[in-house]
């Protein structure tokens, strides 16, 4: 096992509900499994007024997960670890609340001997990332002479190529790229990280994973709920930039990639900005018209109950085409992927939340079983991502009794079989990489910067009013129309049951 350091963790814009929700309890379980160095501390800092026990009290008194725990792990255990946390005002005036922060950090250093090994972790707007590292910079915290300093981003990291570029290029003049560590949550998902085992582990797959065999991919990512109280920030993303630009293309860049020439975080994740520079371009308006597809969800009723629209959720404008259904078909530009279309969606308000890769394989090369219609259920490899996380494969066997009658059977695999299936929450194992160093499932400057440049004309093209945005009653399967962008070839795996009958169909 590798060592973690004693450290010093930094959390700005510590008051908001990440902290609350991901963060700390991630902590919280990391020290339960005893993966905290000895010396350890969490500092808050944000622009609230509140003392260290009322952060405390905040965070780990009133959280619900940790609510829960006190029966478990007993009072005092849990006080223990909120011994560990700590919180600083920064005020309105950035100037004086840097130098407070730094005398602050260096007080807790020397009583806590957490060896001047900062990590900064910035849960904050991102218009307000290059402010900070500036300001972290001038106050001397990001000098590396006495102890490592290293930087964590939260997603969305820029709106366009343009501004990830800008962004990239800010925090660069006070970081350099292997302090930073840009979060992607769904790296942190173990299913997401066995897709490179399942890969690159076994020589079962290797053989056919190319275009010799697969007819074509699929990736769904669906959830039930819609925007929930983000409105004000989905409005102005949409799933396209919200899913499809991060979470999505770094599962994709995993199917995609090369097998690397071992797994460290460099060789790895030179391979995946090769997959995501291969993926065509699309500029022309015909092909994105028939490669692309947004939708909206619209009020139903799902078990008798009325669910809101996307344009009546708050902070949403009453006249928004903001897509809440992304779907886009494209092609990757290498010999292993010639010709195989890759189709992806994502959408809020679906029937049910699952993410899945579906590796589609094509129909055997001679059909021996010509009068039955065995050929028409292809053969399947399910990688299911969440939730019921595990792999299947769909074959065809013969049903019992006279003739060659062919039913499609699986083979399953669930990772709640294992003995040891406690799945560590992807920001424990996030949080752990980085205070040990390690940046393998955190994104690069050019792997962002190269699913941007695939992103952006698709965007740009979405912005002219003439194209349509198609409506779909919350908890179906998006928009009625959504199958098109197969050609008459299959359609969308829509795996569970509608939450609702209604099918109205417009276009808004
Ligand atoms: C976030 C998006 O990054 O991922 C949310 O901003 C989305 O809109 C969430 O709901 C989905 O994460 P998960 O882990 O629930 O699939």
């Amino acid at each position: 096992m590798k060592k973690t350091q004693n450290q010093m963790l930094i959390i700005f814009g510590a008051s908001g509900d990440l902290t609350a929700r991901k963060l700390i309890p991630a902590i919280y379980n990391l020290h339960k499994d005893k993966h905290l160095p000895e010396n350890f501390v969490v500092l808050g800092a944000s622009r609230s007024a509140m003392t260290d026990q009322e952060f405390r009290q905040k965070v780990v008194q009133e959280s619900e997960f940790l609510k829960d725990r006190i029966s478990k792990d007993g009072k005092d255990f849990i006080a223990d670890f909120a011994d560990k946390i700590f919180y600083e005002d920064l005020g309105d005036n950035y100037d004086s609340s840097y130098k407070a922060l730094a005398k602050r950090i260096g007080k807790l250093n020397k009583e806590k001997e957490c060896e001047e090994n900062y990590i900064f972790y910035l849960s904050t707007p991102p218009s307000l990332y290059e402010v900070i590292a500036k300001n972290l910079c001038e106050a001397g915290l990001t000098k590396e002479e006495t102890g490592w300093k290293r930087i964590i981003v939260e997603k969305p990291f820029g709106y366009s190529l343009e501004t990830a570029k800008e962004l990239n290029e800010g925090l660069h003049k006070y970081f350099n790229e292997p302090q930073v560590y840009r979060i992607d949550h769904y790296l942190g998902k173990e299913t997401v990280q066995n897709l490179l085992v399942t890969r690159f582990s076994n020589s079962i797959f290797e053989p056919t994973w190319n275009r010799r065999y697969i007819h074509h991919v699929e990736i769904t990512n669906a959830e039930t709920v819609g925007v929930e109280k983000r409105g004000g920030y989905y409005d102005k993303s949409g799933a396209l930039r919200d899913m499809f630009q991060s979470h999505l293309l770094q599962v994709l860049s995993l199917i995609v990639m090369e097998p690397p020439i071992n797994a460290s975080a460099e060789e790895i994740r030179d391979e995946k900005v090769k997959a995501l520079k291969s993926l065509r371009l699309m500029t022309d308006p015909q092909v994105l018209a028939t490669h692309t597809m947004k939708g909206q969800y619209v009020a139903s009723t799902i078990d008798g109950k009325k669910v809101k629209g996307y344009r009546e959720e708050e902070g949403v404008d009453p006249n928004s085409k903001t897509e809440t259904f992304a779907a886009v078909k494209f092609f990757v530009d290498n010999w292993r992927w010639k010709d195989v279309p890759f189709y992806v969606r994502t959408a809020k308000c679906m029937p049910t939340k699952v993410t899945e890769v579906v590796i589609h394989f094509k129909s055997p090369a001679h059909e021996v079983f010509k009068s039955q219609d065995v050929y028409k259920k292809d053969n399947k490899l399910i990688i299911r991502i969440q939730p019921d996380e595990g792999i299947l494969i769909k074959f065809g066997v013969k049903v019992p009794g006279l003739g060659f009658h062919v039913e499609q059977a699986n083979l399953e695999f669930y990772y709640s079989d294992l003995d040891s299936a406690e799945i560590m929450d992807a920001y424990e194992r996030l949080l752990l990489d980085a205070m040990q160093g390690d940046a393998t499932l955190y994104a690069r400057a050019d792997e962002v910067e190269a699913a941007w440049r695939f992103v952006d004309p698709i965007l740009k093209y979405w912005e002219n009013e003439e194209v349509p945005t198609f409506g779909y009653p919350a908890g179906t399967w998006g928009p009625r129309n959504s199958d098109d962008l197969f050609e008459g070839h299959f359609g969308w795996r829509n795996p569970g049951d509608l939450l609702t009958d209604e099918t109205g169909f417009c276009i808004l």
